[in-house]
């Protein structure tokens, strides 16, 4: 049973933010910090593995963060930490360690469940190098939703440049047959590989697609199902039960929203090979090794977590905007929300107390320069102040002329224009400025800075959590949902609407055109 964390309102330091955002955060100016502190650049920014991060836009002080250190401090978030990482019980309420970093670990000597990850590794690794040398198949399907399929999808549109070529990638999440069958048009049964992911192979929307995609491909003549089907999962027996043998399975310490690294990352790995797929698991080791070991003042997970803690609980800002600027990142955005939403969208702690404070932000996003277009508008002229994250890849890879230098000046020169504004009092054209962002610099869009920015990413969200006093590892609240769905599938076909409130019984009568 994990120890009772204090709760990070209890702590001296948060009645010494508040104070300091009374005194001196509500009308802090980054434009004069930068003329005040010279060093500014230099103080907030930092290199992590494989990233620079710039952090010097954000609407913080010396004194801010030495109090949220001292926050982080009097919470506990270091012990909390290594209790991560000592396989420690800290999803308390599912009664279930957290260990998706030992996917990306080296071996470990006499740890079964580090022998157990290093088997399947090298089983997977070697199928997906064997699908990859498999001409025949021309087309791989992953049927999953959630974390089943946002980070496989995510890794294999951002890694576009490694990817083999000859084959092409589906992802079918989406419960509504349009979608299923959009990509079944496309195929042949002779040429396919689907592979149902899901860690607890239970989930409806992915039992219902791989249930019609087996019976399409025995209609179309498919036969050989072990060459054509593999799954995914912890629930082995289910998955045999489903017809499916070439099975590769994972553990109950990795949770939906941290699987990508596991054999959910089976996608990833035919896509990009072997030795893609170890390069992206080094890269989040990488950031696995800087989280546990660097001091809390020079470590970028802790550090944006509690500027996050500062942004929402002090500040009060309710969302944050996450711009890519390489297209190939398209779905980071929508990996990124589950991530952060699912994980820390909670009101109760993890002892089921209810929290009188904000928890997980909205995150929101589309790649930049196209957001500009769209939203950009309301990120600098708004009446809400929105941080902003920018990621931008030193180099190309294209041989297209301009097109990067005018792409990463766009990056440069939104992140200026929300911090900088420009005066025209009462105006249309004025823009406030002071306007918060963060800037993450890669010098290319490889297997290793991906799996490392996915990393900082997700102990970014531990941090927070953490502070939060929250369990960021269960995900309770899609449960409702899923149960009043199955009471109402039956019901769309008898018509019956007794103990439903008048709204649904009204929009049933209407869907059975009654
Ligand atoms: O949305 C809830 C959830 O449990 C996610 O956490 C998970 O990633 C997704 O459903 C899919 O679950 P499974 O992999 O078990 O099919």
């Amino acid at each position: 049973m994990a120890p009772t964390r204090m709760r990070c309102d209890q702590a001296a330091a948060w009645q010494l933010l508040q104070d300091q955002y009374q005194q001196a955060g509500r009308l802090f100016d980054a434009r004069a910090a930068f003329v005040q502190e010279p060093d500014r650049f230099g103080t907030l920014s930092q290199e992590a593995p494989e990233l620079f991060a710039d952090l010097s836009k954000n609407l913080v002080d010396e004194r801010t963060e030495q109090l949220l250190l001292q926050l982080a401090r009097e919470c506990g978030l270091e012990a909390h930490r290594d209790a991560m990482f000592a396989g420690e019980r800290i999803n308390n309420t599912e009664n279930r360690a957290v260990k998706h970093w030992l996917l990306r670990a080296p071996r470990i000597a006499g740890d079964a469940d580090s022998t157990a990850v290093h088997e399947t590794l090298d089983a997977m690794l070697a199928y997906a190098e064997q699908v990859r040398a498999d001409a025949a198949i021309t087309d791989v399907v992953n049927i999953g939703i959630g974390g089943s399929d946002l980070g496989p999808q995510m890794a294999v549109a951002a890694l576009d440049g490694f990817r083999i070529e000859g084959k092409r990638f589906h992802f079918v999440s989406n419960i509504d047959g349009h979608e299923l069958a959009g990509v079944l048009r496309e195929l042949r049964p002779e040429s396919t590989l689907f592979l149902i992911a899901s860690k607890t192979f239970t989930t409806l929307e992915t039992m219902t697609n791989a249930r019609s995609a087996k019976a399409w491909f025995e209609q179309q003549g498919g036969r050989d199902i072990a060459r054509h089907f593999a799954a995914l999962t912890t629930n082995v027996e289910a998955a045999r039960a489903f017809g499916i043998n070439t099975t590769f399975p994972f553990w109950d310490w990795v949770g939906g929203r941290y699987s990508l690294w596991s054999a959910i990352g089976l996608p990833i790995a035919i896509a990009i090979g072997a030795t893609g797929f170890r390069q992206l698991l080094a890269g989040a080791h990488a950031m696995d090794q800087h989280f546990r070991a660097a001091p809390l003042e020079r470590n970028l997970p802790a550090r944006l977590g509690l500027l996050d803690v500062w942004y929402r609980n002090f500040h009060g800002f309710g969302s944050r905007s996450i711009a890519p600027y390489h297209s190939a990142l398209r779905r980071l955005p929508a990996y990124l929300q589950q991530l952060e939403m699912e994980s820390n969208g909670k009101s109760v702690d993890a002892q089921g107390r209810a929290l009188d404070y904000g928890t997980s932000p909205v995150l929101w996003g589309e790649p930049g320069t196209n957001g500009q277009h769209a939203y950009f508008q309301m990120l600098h002229q708004g009446t809400d102040r929105v941080p902003v994250e920018f990621i931008a890849v030193r180099s190309a890879a294209h041989g297209l002329p301009q097109h990067h230098e005018l792409l990463l000046a766009n990056a440069l020169a939104q992140a200026q224009a929300l911090l900088q504004g420009k005066a025209d009092p009462g105006g249309h054209r004025n823009f406030s400025g002071n306007r918060p962002s963060t800037f993450f610099l890669l010098e290319a869009l490889t297997p290793a800075s991906l799996g490392a920015l996915l990393a900082l990413y997700e102990h970014r969200v531990f941090t927070s959590g953490s502070l939060w006093g929250i369990d960021s590892f269960d995900q309770w609240g899609v449960e409702l949902g899923k149960v009043l769905a199955q009471d109402i599938a039956p019901r769309l076909a008898n018509g019956e609407t007794q103990g439903l409130d008048p709204s649904t019984a009204g929009l049933l009568q209407r869907l059975r055109g009654a």
